[in-house]
């Protein structure tokens, strides 16, 4: 750095005396040219401010409609003998006034249609590009419609009720920078001919094609490529309005345009069911968190999906189907979004109390990235669905998201976990609300949801398949739960399988880690359909019990998963039934020192997944998986696989380890595939001298603790998933303050005694053979297990896992994360006759919720005469 002594100014001359620059004579020129300087610039920064006040002007347009009329609208009926075709022909006149002199607008892309309720019929839209206007003042733009549509009865003028719909885009330019862009929607409902209104005579001829002769009826059909002709869809600008049943208004869905926002869900009298007070943005969408290379852990960059690409992919009576695209540029996209192209497709069918919603995500040879979240969010009215049902014995009444925010609420270990203390409903008071309290293994999600009792309706999520989610069948994720506090807008919703709302989630690094993040090498394309979803509604009458409601969605999801693989949707990128095969199978397994023969792996995980290691399946998130369970014979069928390249893995309760067969699947079109018999022959080098729990992947048959009675979730209080508690792992702690708990192998119960260490006694010990110590664990978070043989720390390890883990399942409640089997090798000269301790130290501790949960340990004596 330089030296804190006064500098001499670079120009001029230094008085060292009086330790400021010298005075100094100047001439009048000198002055002059000073001032001079002195106003030009004083002049340009006016101007500057001048400039920057009226562009921050033009940033807030003052722009007013002032009046929409109809002042034309005449009807016509044309009766021929086959059909009774309705036509109209309609003026929209729009006044706007525009206030703000910096300003100038521009409509672009307008669009208004006409429709006929009480017919469904699309009577006209009509397209208007670009009209713009100039800054200040008012402008009258008419737009104008024609339209027909065959109808099957006779309509009286006066009867005719049209909606009309003007939408649009209005661009504001200051100059030549456009400042703004807002869509704008107007609609005018129940706009009837009005009297005293010129109209053409009636019936006036037909302004569509002449009468046809009677063998060519097809003529007076609208062009095949007409899309609205009976239609159930009603194109506008800014929505697609989708009914079920337009002619009682049971369903209606709106969809934003291009985005593929669902801004709108009308059902049994609600007008909304999604949350209003919401924007529009953020009632039904989906989103990913898209990491560009070297992002550390989970993190990565949010992208709610905006379409930019709207198509009307199917809009026939029976179904309609809508894409919003979202493409991606790899030049001008470079960094701002996913390297990658999602189609978010929306369906209906007629007759089908929901909506149907899959994505289509793919990209080619672009930039590397990695995906650790990916979601469909469903954000339901607060005030009015406010009972959460996950599972039979798992639902309740729920806080709302305002319970959460301080200081109704108040942050417990991490933001997600709320102590309740102020809640509007006094009976939450006390309680803790944290999401992951909701969470639940993938096969295990296929029907969650949120019950209004006023007027009594259901909303539900429902996954008929869990082939497109990442980590198989036993890799949690989030379902239903009360939204985040954290946003400035908080909301409750429903999601497909993640959080506080409906979610469904279909890749996430929950109760995983880093590890289920799918991550892509540059250049690597891919193409994955999540989905298809169904939202399905439900009512009954205010008599009955609501508890109906989650029956019958239960029943709606039986039948949904014997539809799978839906014949309905319009992508190729999602094979049909025809177009997958089914692969069968018999599955034994062989413990020779459990059993003389190998036995059938009753009630056990078998699955396709792409080709790897044993057990490289639950790491697996960019790949299709195909997963069942055998019956009592072992026998299994893997229904419906899409084609490719496969392994067969899987997993026996009662059993440690991963079975993997050892030939490859190949799938081909039309060709089932039997795999005959298959054998697990888990670890085994010698007879068991001593286990400890029950190998099926999870902690839970150890001692699990009481909550702190501060920290309580009713739901989970005498429940069998109590493990989903807050704070246990506090309680660990308190429970054993000083000492590690100490394990006799003779004389413990593991139910009640297991968690750390254990101290065994062993008769005779050969020393000169090798004894097997297997531990397989249940999670693993930033964890370092070292294992020790008689001797305490500090003598040295016989064995270390190393750093391992990140699933964050004890903070997340969950009984399981990934699975991690350890074979250990022990030498017989190693062990004691008699007593022997063994010490298992987890090293890595800064903070409350690092550690390891186990599932299973044992210990194997050396090779014998198997049974
Ligand atoms: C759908 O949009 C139309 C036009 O904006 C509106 O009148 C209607 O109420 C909306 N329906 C729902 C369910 O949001
Ligand atoms: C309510 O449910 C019944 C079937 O249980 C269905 O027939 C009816 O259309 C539903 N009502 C609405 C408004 O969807
Ligand atoms: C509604 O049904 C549930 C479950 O079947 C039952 O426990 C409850 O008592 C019923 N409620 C009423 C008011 O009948
Ligand atoms: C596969 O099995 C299902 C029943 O699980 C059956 O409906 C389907 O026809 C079978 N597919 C083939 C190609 O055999
Ligand atoms: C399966 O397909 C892969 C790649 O498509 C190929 O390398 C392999 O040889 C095939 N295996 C069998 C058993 O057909
Ligand atoms: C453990 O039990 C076995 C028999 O069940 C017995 O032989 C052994 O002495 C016991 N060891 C201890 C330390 O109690
Ligand atoms: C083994 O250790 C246990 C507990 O420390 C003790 O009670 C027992 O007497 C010991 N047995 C032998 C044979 O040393």
């Amino acid at each position: 750095m330089d030296s804190e002594l006064p500098r001499p100014p670079a120009h001029g001359k230094y008085d060292f005396h009086a330790n400021r620059p010298r005075q100094q004579k100047g001439t009048f020129l000198k002055w002059f040219c000073v001032s001079l300087i002195i106003i030009i610039i004083l002049a340009l920064g006016i101007c500057g401010i001048v400039l920057l006040v009226s562009f921050k002007k033009a940033e807030v347009p003052h722009f007013q409609v002032k009046a929409v009329q109809v002042p034309k609208f005449s009807v016509a009926n044309v009766l021929t003998d086959q059909q009774k075709v309705l036509s109209t022909n309609l003026d929209f006149i729009f006044e706007s006034d525009n206030k703000n002199m910096f300003v100038g607008v521009d409509f672009g892309n307008m669009v208004m249609v006409a429709t006929w309720d009480d017919v469904e019929a699309h009577l006209g839209e009509t397209h208007v590009q670009n009209y713009v206007q100039k800054s200040k003042g008012v402008s009258t733009l008419k737009v104008s419609a024609k339209g027909e549509v065959e109808i099957n009865k006779d309509v009286k003028k006066e009867d005719m009720k049209l909606d009309l719909s003007l939408s649009g885009d209005l661009k504001f330019f200051s100059g030549p920078f456009k400042t703004q862009t807002w869509p704008f929607l107007i609609s005018c409902n129940k706009i009837s001919a009005m009297p005293g209104v010129e109209q053409p005579a009636q019936p006036t001829p037909a302004p569509v094609p002449a009468k046809p002769a009677a063998e060519q009826p097809a003529q007076l059909r609208r062009p095949p490529n007409s899309q609205h002709q009976q239609s159930r869809l009603q194109v506008s600008r800014q929505h697609h309005r989708l009914s079920r049943q337009p002619n009682n208004g049971l369903l209606q869905a709106n969809i934003s345009k291009p985005a593929g926002y669902v801004t709108g869900i009308r059902y049994n009298g609600i007008d909304n069911i999604l949350d209003t007070v919401n924007p529009e943005d953020d009632r039904g969408y989906w989103d990913v968190v898209w990491a560009p290379p070297g992002t550390k852990g989970t993190k990565g960059n949010f992208q709610r999906i905006v379409g930019t690409e709207f198509r009307v992919i199917l809009d026939r009576e029976d179904q309609i189907e809508l894409s919003f695209k979202i493409p991606y540029n790899p030049v001008t996209n470079a960094k701002k979004a996913a390297p990658m192209e999602i189609d978010q497709r929306y369906v209906m069918l007629r007759g089908v109390s929901g909506i149907y919603a899959y994505g289509i995500f793919e990209r080619a040879a672009w930039a590397a990235f990695g995906m650790p979240n990916a979601r469909l969010a469903f954000k339901l009215q607060r005030q009015q669905f406010k009972y959460m049902v996950i599972a039979d014995n798992r639902q309740r009444e729920m806080p709302v998201p305002e319970d959460r925010k301080k200081p109704r609420g108040q942050e417990l270990a991490y933001p997600e976990a709320v102590l309740l203390v102020d809640p509007i409903d006094p009976q939450f008071r006390g309680e803790v609300d944290d999401k992951y309290q909701y969470s639940m293994e993938s096969q295990d999600i296929r029907v969650h949801g949120w019950v209004c009792r006023d007027p009594p309706s259901g909303f539900w999520q429902i996954t008929p398949s869990y082939e497109f989610r990442s980590g198989g069948p036993n890799k949690q994720f989030l379902t239903s739960h009360v939204g985040p506090s954290t946003l400035a807008v908080s909301y409750t919703s429903c999601a497909l399988n993640k959080d506080m709302f409906g979610i469904t989630m279909f890749v996430s690094a929950h109760y995983s880690g880093e590890e289920l993040i799918p991550r892509f090498a540059e250049g690597e394309p891919w193409n994955h359909v999540y989905g298809p979803m169904f939202m399905y509604m439900n009512n009954i009458t205010k008599e009955e019990n609501i508890s109906l409601l989650w029956e019958n969605a239960k029943e709606k999801m039986r039948s949904e998963v014997n539809k799978w693989p839906y014949s309905f949707p319009a992508s190729e990128d999602f094979p049909k039934a025809n177009e997958r095969v089914n692969v069968t199978g018999t599955f034994f397994v062989h413990d020779k020192y459990k059993t003389k023969e190998k036995e059938p792996a009753k009630n056990s995980f078998i699955g396709l997944g792409p080709p790897g290691e044993a057990g490289s399946w639950q790491r697996d998130s960019k790949n299709y998986q195909f997963w069942t369970r055998t019956d009592e014979h072992g026998k299994f069928t893997l229904p419906f696989v899409r084609v490719g390249s496969y392994d067969l893995y899987g997993w026996v309760d009662g059993f440690i380890g991963d079975f993997k067969h050892n030939t490859p699947i190949n799938i081909s079109v039309g060709q089932n595939v039997d795999v005959g018999e298959v054998l697990f022959e888990p670890p085994r080098d010698g007879p068991t001298l001593w286990e400890i729990g029950v190998p099926d992947r999870m902690a839970k048959e150890f001692h699990i603790p009481d909550p702190n009675p501060k920290y309580v979730n009713k739901l989970y209080v005498n429940h069998p998933d109590r493990f989903r508690q807050y704070g246990l792992w506090e309680r660990y702690a308190e429970l054993y303050p000083k000492d590690d708990l100490v394990y006799d192998v003779n004389a413990s119960d593991y139910t009640k005694d297991w968690f750390y260490a254990q101290v065994t006694s062993l008769d005779n010990v050969a020393s000169d053979a090798t004894y097997k110590l297997r531990i397989a664990l249940a999670s693993a978070t930033n964890s370092d297990l070292q294992v020790r043989l008689n001797k305490p720390k500090p003598s040295p390890p016989i064995f270390t896992t190393g750093r391992i883990g990140n699933d964050n399942s004890i903070a997340r409640h969950g009984i399981h994360g990934l699975y991690w089997l350890y074979n250990i090798d022990v030498k017989g000269s190693e062990l004691n006759k008699g007593n022997n301790t063994l010490y298992l130290t987890q090293t890595k501790g800064v903070s409350p919720f690092q550690g390891i949960m186990y599932d299973y340990l044992r210990l194997e004596g050396p090779p014998s005469s198997p049974k």
